[in-house]
């Protein structure tokens, strides 16, 4: 736990009980994405296969990146990230969608619909700490800024695969 840490935070008058209750938050939900990467990437068959598998692997990484950066930051500020998958599905805002279709379609829509809630989860922590946690806010935006490309990369998968079926 880091003394200073936390005597910012409070002297930047955020309340540090729900900034990491946010974070909790966000840590599961990047628990989850991993998993649902990760296990997905398994599934595509047909054309693209493996341009999506390949790109499901890289946001896997990406999204176990993100669950290490936030628990980093949790216990800066004395905290210890939540247990286990029972307590992320608990905790988290954008759950976990079960990768059960082996159809790319699907896939790719329901990982574009998990990174538009990353996205909005990571617009609310910028702007739940934007000018009073200067660390919390510079990773929000950080991670909100690779979400956004990881919706980019799906969306351009789904443009082609779209070409191919006109
Ligand atoms: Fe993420
Ligand atoms: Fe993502």
């Amino acid at each position: 736990m880091g003394q200073k840490a936390i005597e910012i935070i409070e002297e930047g008058n955020l309340n540090k009980k729900e900034l990491l209750e946010k974070l909790q938050r966000a840590y599961a939900d990047e628990c989850l994405a991993y998993i649902q990467y990760w296990e997905g990437a398994r599934l595509p068959v047909g054309i693209m296969r493996t341009k999506l598998v390949e790109e499901m692997q890289e946001h896997a990484n990406e999204e176990l990146e993100h669950a290490n950066l936030i628990a980093k930051r949790i216990m800066e500020l004395g905290a210890t990230p939540i247990v286990g998958p029972q307590e992320w599905l608990k905790k988290s805002t954008c759950g976990y969608l079960e990768p059960m279709d082996s159809n790319i379609m699907v896939l790719l829509e329901q990982n574009i619909s998990s990174e538009r809630c990353a996205m909005e989860v990571y617009r609310e922590l910028a702007d739940f700490t934007r000018g009073k946690d200067d660390i919390t806010y510079k990773l929000a935006v950080k991670i909100l800024e690779e979400e956004t490309e990881h919706e980019q990369d799906l969306e351009d998968i789904r443009n082609d695969m779209e070409k191919i079926d006109s």
